[in-house]
């Protein structure tokens, strides 16, 4: 079986951009297939910085294919700017190697403005999104409402599902004391567009039957992180998607005994945006110097992203809700200078032990952590690319987190650079 899956393991931003373009070197096709713009995968290729919202990673690889499944809440603006942006960056994108699903829902304007009034009105409450539109667009999905990419073809049922999706909006607008939407001026902006985006749009599970077939390499890029999944996440703070590995059935078209090994990218510690639970941060220096070192401000809102040791208790539950079969370990090199490490490997929830995030808000944002330590290894693990050559300290901590997850790091990543990785075990030759 040669078909691999890739989701983040904690709150989204582990690093997947690199792992996956890594990896796509191997593969011939590269699907997204859950979220939308509200991704950020950050690639680094021979000192250029590529910043991949809604495409997938494999884009900036010459000779493969890309594809945008059906589970995937597609802006199309934001697709085109993206288009453009990473175009003028010398990067080919045609109807040759880029693919978008005839039934992936839009993202309009007004799922973007209802975002916005949600959070602001929110207070307290508030989820902390990205305020791209992303849940009120997978509201109206299954809420049978919704505008999909083959919707654009003819002006007649544009018209009308546009009248069906704004009688539902424009109610809660009106209640909300805000300005009704416009339905003529979006449709009119919708079909200037529209050839830009049909000249894409194909039945995405047909071609990737065709794909299999054909006995192509196919390798499926997860979004955000498995605890902000909409099922297993730390709900209400999640993101509107489910970004465990059988999504990537579902969000393409495919059964899930299409994929045969799911990596989960992992980071030597742990970050979140946004709010919600996240009980191993650091609001303190150790916290700041994780922050500053990793670089940790987010590719798609630029928010200072919250910091924190790794939760060994977190990264074992999600390894078990989505059939993980090994990590890749990535920024291992931003604890390089530290005295020690701390490792989550329990919680205390009123005076008794746990060993999993208990399921109801309340009793997340109370857990305390318990911690192992490890002594730090203080010195450079950047660009190491064989595991013998780590130093003994940083092979210890490894070696304990692997043991503690119950699942094999498959290779480690020492920087943001493409090479700089080491390879323990190939997701695609297993
Ligand atoms: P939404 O996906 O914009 O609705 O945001 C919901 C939650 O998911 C917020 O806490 C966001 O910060 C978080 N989130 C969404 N996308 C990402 C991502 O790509 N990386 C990390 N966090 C994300």
């Amino acid at each position: 079986m040669k078909n691999v899956a890739v989701v983040g393991s904690q709150w989204g931003d582990e690093g997947k951009g690199k792992i996956v373009d890594w990896l796509s070197s191997e593969a011939d096709v590269v699907v997204r297939f859950q979220g939308g713009h509200n991704a950020g995968h950050t690639l680094v290729i021979d000192g250029v910085t590529y910043k991949l919202r809604l495409l997938p990673s494999g884009i900036v690889r010459k000779n493969k294919i890309s594809i945008i499944g059906n589970g995937v809440v597609v802006d199309p603006w934001a697709l085109l700017d993206e288009i453009k942006e990473i175009k003028s960056k010398g990067v080919e994108i045609s109807e040759e190697n880029l693919i978008l699903s005839e039934s992936a829902n839009l993202i309009l304007p007004f799922h973007k403005e209802m975002d916005e009034i949600r959070e602001d009105a929110a207070g307290k409450a508030k989820i902390g999104t990205t305020r791209r539109g992303i849940g009120p667009a997978y509201e109206d999905k299954v809420g049978r409402r919704s505008i999909r990419v083959m919707d654009l073809i003819s002006e007649k049922n544009l018209d009308h599902r546009l009248e069906t999706v704004l009688m539902h909006h424009n109610a809660i607008r009106k209640g909300l004391g805000k300005e009704l939407f416009e339905k003529n001026k979006l449709k009119k902006e919708l079909l200037e567009i529209a050839p830009q985006i049909l000249k894409f749009s194909k039945p995405v599970w047909k071609k990737i039957d065709e794909f299999k077939n054909e006995g192509k390499k196919i390798l499926f890029e997860g979004a955000q992180g498995i605890l902000l999944d909409v099922d297993h996440g730390t709900y209400p703070f999640v993101t509107s998607s489910n970004t465990v590995a059988s999504s990537a059935a579902t969000g393409s078209g495919c059964g899930p005994n299409t994929i045969g090994y799911v990596l989960g990218i992992t980071k030597a510690y742990t970050t979140r945006v946004g709010e919600g639970p996240f009980p191993t941060e650091l609001k303190n220096e150790t916290g700041e110097h994780l922050g500053k070192i990793g670089k940790e401000f987010g590719t798609v809102t630029s928010r200072k992203r919250r910091c924190g040791w790794f939760d060994g208790v977190l990264v074992r539950q999600t390894i078990k809700v989505s059939g993980i079969n090994g990590i890749a370990l990535t920024k291992l090199d931003v604890l390089d200078e530290l005295d020690e490490i701390k490792m989550c490997v329990a919680y205390e929830l009123d005076g008794k032990k746990v060993d999993y995030l208990p399921a109801a808000v309340d009793d997340q944002l109370k857990v305390k952590p318990i911690y192992k330590s490890f002594k730090g290894w203080k010195s450079s693990t950047k660009g190491i690319k064989n595991f013998e050559k780590l130093p003994e300290n940083a092979k210890i901590y490894i070696k304990e987190l692997e043991k503690f997850i119950e699942t094999k790091v498959s290779s480690i990543s020492t920087s943001p650079e493409r090479n700089d990785t080491i390879l323990i075990e190939d997701p695609f030759k297993i």
